[in-house]
């Protein structure tokens, strides 16, 4: 039997999720967004796609949350975008009031699904769905680090001129200006980074990296990024559902990993068919503690606001 994915919210990156899940054949899709009509038209112009792109997977659009019933995924991508000068942290309270509506409605359906936390301010916004779901936290997984990391690649690929295929890397913490690359970690066909590039060249490198929505927000003015958003969650679903066991930079509950203590956070974890199946512990230097730390500081800020 087919997997079958909900994807919440129909907008530019719920409607592109969609879209990359039914390319790659994943299992039916399930749209759902509150706009009438949205939803249906953009799942049924989806479904219309299969005959020739040569898929037979189902793609259903709805309002309807009865609709999305036993999903083995729920992609949450629903909520208020960012605009040029706002921060992801101004949608804290609009968007914990979206997550926490739909995530009581999602869970009550679908209580064995995995959640795939895509709805800004990440982190708390994952939080937020542990919390509200009552799941256990394997199955609780913001999309974050795979983002921030695959910008991170792209820039050190352009760079250098050469694939991005063969930059390794992750990006840790938070999914805000306070997020933590690791240049230590990152190697270009095994080869570390810093042997291939002057610091100052790598620093601006970082810098993009951390305001790399930003940019794109800056671009379209009314609204963020999508493609490689929508891409990062499809290739998250990718390695549960094919139980890849790949290790990916997510944003996991932390339970004393890292000295972090009951918060989401960015780290590498080994996702397949169980969820996150191991957070991965690497040693970091004093000060990439540091810059963790902090970061884990301004997610709990956020997530004291909401009492999450
Ligand atoms: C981004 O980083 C909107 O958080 C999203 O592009």
């Amino acid at each position: 039997m087919r997997k079958k994915i909900t994807v919440v919210g129909a907008g530019n990156v719920g409607a592109t999720c969609a879209h990359r899940l039914a390319d790659k054949q994943l299992g039916d899709v399930v749209l759902i967004d509150i706009l009438e009509g949205v939803p249906q038209g953009k799942a049924l112009d989806l479904l219309e796609a299969g005959p020739i792109e040569g898929y037979d997977v189902r793609v259903k659009g709805t309002n309807d949350f009865a609709d999305t019933a036993n999903s083995d995924v729920v992609v949450m991508t629903a909520g208020f975008p960012r605009k040029p000068g706002m921060s992801r942290d101004d949608l804290l309270k609009a968007n914990y009031d979206v997550v926490k509506g739909t995530i009581e409605k999602v869970a009550k359906v679908s209580p064995e699904a995995f959640l795939i936390i895509v709805t800004n301010p990440l982190d708390a916004m994952a939080q937020t769905a542990l919390k509200v779901s009552g799941f256990s936290k394997n199955r609780v997984i913001g999309m974050a680090g795979v983002l921030d990391t695959a910008r991170y690649r792209t820039f050190i690929a352009e760079a250098l001129n050469v694939s991005v295929q063969n930059v390794q890397g992750f990006v840790l913490g938070g999914h805000g200006d306070t997020m933590v690359p690791v240049p230590r970690y990152t190697t270009v066909a095994g080869i570390p980074v810093g042997e291939l590039m002057p610091k100052d060249k790598l620093d601006a490198i970082i810098d993009r990296t951390r305001k790399g929505g930003a940019e794109i927000v800056n671009y379209l003015k009314t609204g963020s990024a999508f493609y490689a958003p929508s891409a990062a969650a499809v290739e998250m679903v990718e390695a549960i559902f094919y139980d890849r066991k790949k290790i990916l930079p997510c944003t996991a509950y932390l339970e004393g990993e890292y000295g972090i203590n009951g918060l989401f956070i960015g780290v590498p974890v080994k996702l397949g068919a169980r969820g996150i199946e191991e957070i991965i512990q690497i040693k970091l230097t004093a000060e990439e503690q540091a810059a963790l730390q902090k970061s884990a500081d301004a997610v709990k800020e956020l997530v004291d606001v909401i009492g999450v």
